[in-house]
This record gives C-alpha cells, sequence and structure tokens, in this order.
C-alpha cells in the first residue's frame, strides 16, 4: 500500500521559459504552512472530520444498520444532494465492479444496487422509481441539516411511493434518516415516527463527510471494506501531524496549488485521475475544494481558484488541448494507478499495419499508464504546471487515504487563502429567493429583494419563430 506525490513538473528551473514554483517560495512557506497546520490541527476538536477515521462507535452504527438489513432488499436509493450524494456516488464508482447495478445478484455477491438522486429533475426521480421494486428497495435520506429543499422534495416523493408500495406502518422499515444528532426536520421525523436514523456528528459538514455515515453505511451496504477505507485515512491524518512539508502530503498539495494560485496565476485547478473508477472522485473534489475556498476574506477581496475535473485518457482528445495551447493559468494534478501495467493484454494482430502493429504485446495498464506519463511531459515542456499523485492501486485504503488527503489540504488551504473552509455563505441568496418563490414562511424579507430585482429585458431576450 503506497502513495506518492510526485510535483516535479511545478518548479521553475524544471519547466521551461521562467516558468514554476521557485525552490526560494517553496521553503519560504514552510512558515506559512506551519501556522496554517497549527490553526487547522488546534481545532480537532471542531473539526469532526479528523477524527472519523477512528471513531469506532460511528463506525460501529453504520455497521450495525448494514447488519440488521443484509439480504433484505435488492436495491438502495439513497437521497441527498452535495456532500451528502457526491462521496456516496464516487465510493461506489472507485470500489465496486464498473457497472455495478447492472451486474446480477450473483454478481453482486447478493448486495444491493446502489442509486443516488443527487438532484431534483423529475425525468430521473421518474425513471429510477418506475424502474425499482420498492417492496425489495431500502431508502436512505441523507441531509446533515436534515432540511435541504432538494432532499425533503426527493423524500417527500419517495415516501409516498413507498407508502402506496408497502402500505404506511411498512414503509417505515424501509428507510433509514442519516442526520444531524439534534436538529433538522429528518431528526424530528425520526424521534416522531421511531424511524432508524444513523448520525451524522454535528461538527461534520456536508463536503467533509464521506468518512461519517454519510459514505460508509452505503459502502457497507454494498459490500466495501469500510475498515480499510478508514484505514487508509487514518494514515494520512498521522502523517499529516507533521508540520515538514516533504512529509505532509496534505499539506505539500495545498501549499502548491496556494502558491500556483496566488502568485502564478494558475487560478484554474485540474483534477485529472487516469483511472475509470476514480471519475467520480474528481467531481467530490470539485465541490470540496469550490464550496470550501471561493470565498469573501474578512478584508473583502473576493479569493479561490477554480477547479476543473478530467479523465484521462479521455480527456487527451478533449481538454488537454486547452491545458497545453490555452491560458497558462491552470495547474493539473494527475492520479495515476501504477499497479495494473500487465493488465489487458492487447493481441498482436495487423503486425504489418503500422498504426496497429507496435501495439501488439503491449497491455492496457502500460498504455494508460504512459499515456499519463507523456500528458505530463507534454504539459511540462510547454510550461504547464503539473503533479501527480501515485497510487499502487485503486481500493478502499487507497481511496480512503486519497479522500483524506484533499479534506485535509482543504481545511489547509483555507488558512492560507484566510477565508473559512467549513461554511458556504454564498449558496444562502439563492436558496432564500428559491423559498421565497416557493412561499416558505419566513421568506418574506427574500420575497421583496427577489421582487425588486430586474426582469427579464425583451430587448435583451432573443425567441427564434419556430
Ligand atoms: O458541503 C456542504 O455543506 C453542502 O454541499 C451540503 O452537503 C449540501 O448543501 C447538502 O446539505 P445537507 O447534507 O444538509 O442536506
Amino acid at each position: 500500500m503506497a502513495l506518492s506525490f510526485d510535483f516535479t513538473n511545478m518548479m521553475a528551473g524544471v519547466l521551461p521559459h521562467g516558468a514554476g514554483i521557485a525552490e526560494r517560495e517553496w521553503h519560504d512557506a514552510a512558515a506559512t504552512f506551519a501556522r496554517a497546520h497549527a490553526a487547522v490541527h488546534a481545532r480537532t476538536g471542531d473539526l469532526g472530520f479528523l477524527t472519523l477515521a477512528t471513531n469506532e462507535p460511528l463506525l460501529a452504527s453504520s455497521l450495525a444498520v448494514a447488519e440488521r438489513v443484509q439480504g433484505r432488499f435488492d436495491d438502495v436509493l439513497l437521497l441527498g444532494i452535495g456532500g451528502s450524494a457526491l462521496g456516496p456516488i464516487a465510493l461506489r464508482t472507485a470500489l465496486c465492479p464498473p457497472r455495478w447495478n447492472e451486474l446480477t445478484a450473483a454478481q453482486r455477491g447478493g448486495r444491493p444496487r446502489l442509486h443516488v438522486l443527487d438532484n431534483v429533475d423529475p425525468a430521473t426521480i421518474g425513471a429510477t422509481l418506475d424502474r425499482l421494486d420498492l417492496t425489495r428497495t431500502l431508502v436512505l435520506v441523507v441531509s446533515k441539516s436534515g432540511g435541504t429543499v432538494e432532499t425533503m422534495a426527493q423524500y417527500l416523493i419517495v415516501r409516498d411511493a413507498l407508502a402506496q408500495a408497502v402500505g404506511e406502518e411498512a414503509a417505515r422499515e424501509h428507510l433509514v434518516l442519516v442526520t444531524d444528532p439534534q436538529v433538522g426536520a429528518l431528526r424530528r421525523i425520526a424521534r416522531d415516527e421511531g424511524i432508524a436514523a444513523v448520525e451524522i456528528p454535528a461538527n461534520v459538514g456536508g463536503r467533509f463527510s464521506v468518512l461519517s455515515p454519510v459514505g460508509i453505511l452505503p459502502a457497507a451496504l454494498i459490500g466495501v471494506d469500510v475498515r480499510a477505507l478508514l484505514a487508509g485515512a487514518a494514515h494520512i491524518t498521522a502523517q499529516a501531524q507533521g508540520t515538514e512539508l516533504a512529509g505532509n502530503l496534505p499539506g505539500a498539495f495545498a501549499v502548491l496549488q496556494w502558491l500556483a494560485d496566488t502568485r502564478h496565476g494558475r487560478s484554474v485547478q485540474v483534477l485529472m485521475p487516469y483511472a475509470d473508477p476514480l471519475r467520480d472522485l474528481a467531481l467530490w473534489f470539485v465541490q470540496l475544494w469550490a464550496e470550501s475556498l471561493g470565498k469573501i476574506r474578512p478584508d473583502g477581496t473576493s479569493v479561490g481558484p477554480t477547479p476543473l475535473p478530467a479523465l484521462g485518457a479521455t480527456d487527451q482528445h478533449s481538454q488537454v488541448q486547452l491545458f497545453m495551447e490555452g491560458p497558462p493559468d491552470k495547474t493539473v494534478t494527475f492520479v495515476a494507478v501504477s499497479g495494473r501495467t500487465n493488465d489487458g493484454r492487447i493481441p498482436a494482430r495487423h503486425a504489418d499495419i503500422p498504426e496497429l502493429g507496435y501495439l501488439g504485446g503491449h497491455t492496457l495498464g502500460e498504455l494508460i499508464d504512459i499515456e499519463q506519463r507523456a500528458t505530463a511531459g507534454a504539459l511540462a515542456a510547454r510550461g504547464r504546471f503539473n503533479a501527480t499523485i501515485h497510487i499502487d492501486r485503486i481500493d478502499a485504503w487507497h481511496l480512503g487515504a486519497l479522500m483524506q488527503l484533499f479534506a485535509l489540504a482543504t481545511a489547509y488551504a483555507g488558512e492560507l487563502y484566510g477565508v473559512n473552509a467549513f461554511d458556504q455563505p454564498g449558496v444562502e441568496l439563492g436558496k432564500q429567493f428559491a423559498y421565497a418563490m416557493l412561499g416558505r414562511t419566513g421568506s418574506e424579507a427574500a420575497r421583496s429583494e427577489w421582487d425588486a430585482l430586474p426582469k427579464p429585458d425583451p430587448r435583451f431576450m432573443i425567441t427564434p419563430a419556430v
């Protein structure tokens, strides 16, 4: 089990044309990082994500539910959005065999399929409910606040459908509410109706919650080795106790991205795994980085890097053109998987056709690995900042390690940028406007503000005749 970080291609002297972070800058950042590190670790009591990996009672709460329901359901339907959905999706994509939901029960080892409704598009929800046998479906309603509008709308629809399928009484046995220990509508429903509920610790926020029951419960249900997942995360947290950047991988990642953004104009920060199972990890990272760091500082300045997901080798035929020759405003962090270079032997057919002949005898694992290294080298040759996180293989341990790496890096980056990485005040106004339009009590002030906004102006609208 190993994970390493190669940031050679971020550095001056390696990159041409004077591009790159100077060794002096990197060393000078050590003192700033030490302060950021101290600020984060001093808050271990109220930053619950730091101790999720070693919280045995919390793990036990998910395992108890998983054990109780084992064998009773063919499908798990998870309702949630944002941090309550992206983590479970990333875990399923990375740690279940490809196309998990299309496999037979025998191929899934008797484990259920996992569907995540991470939006309120009626077409998706309608189609999902049409396909599910609700008499054999367990519904996890996941919301830290216990009142998020999208999740509540999903819940109301699914609860109704469940009641119709199995009856009001039995519907309760199909529900598990994953929410705050004290507050919110879901907690109240759990209390009032005696519905099973699992706690998200009060000091763990949505996008930092993947290693709480938010991710651990669905992962345990579909057979992921959740202990290994937590062990990987615990390894990274232990390693990050040191303030030395050379030994603190999340710290090094945070400092390099921050320097690249604030000193070198590299404000677009791409995460590009070269592995299909890590595709959704990039989407999970995007939310974590964007919602945590895009903020107004106390001095009134707006800061924050713009994260961008990509996938190798697929994006070599898409975004890589932009990364190579577009504005030099990006960093690219690859995730490369070293331990599969012997996988997928390519047959030596058409040896006489030059476009095919050279491939015979190589493997797909080798091809994707070489393509990653080639892209990193090509970017570096053009002065484009990039770095590579190497992992041995994609398994629960490495995924836990990667997720904790990015979570810790986000906390450090919040300190480096001088913002609170754990709130999201910027999403409030839109939420209030939506409440106002939906007629929620208490949103009268938002209604007045909404009504005072300029309305669509026909001079600036185009409606082609059909
Ligand atoms: O990271 C966050 O805090 C948010 O993205 C939340 O996860 C999202 O808004 C959903 O919130 P909740 O889990 O309270 O329903």
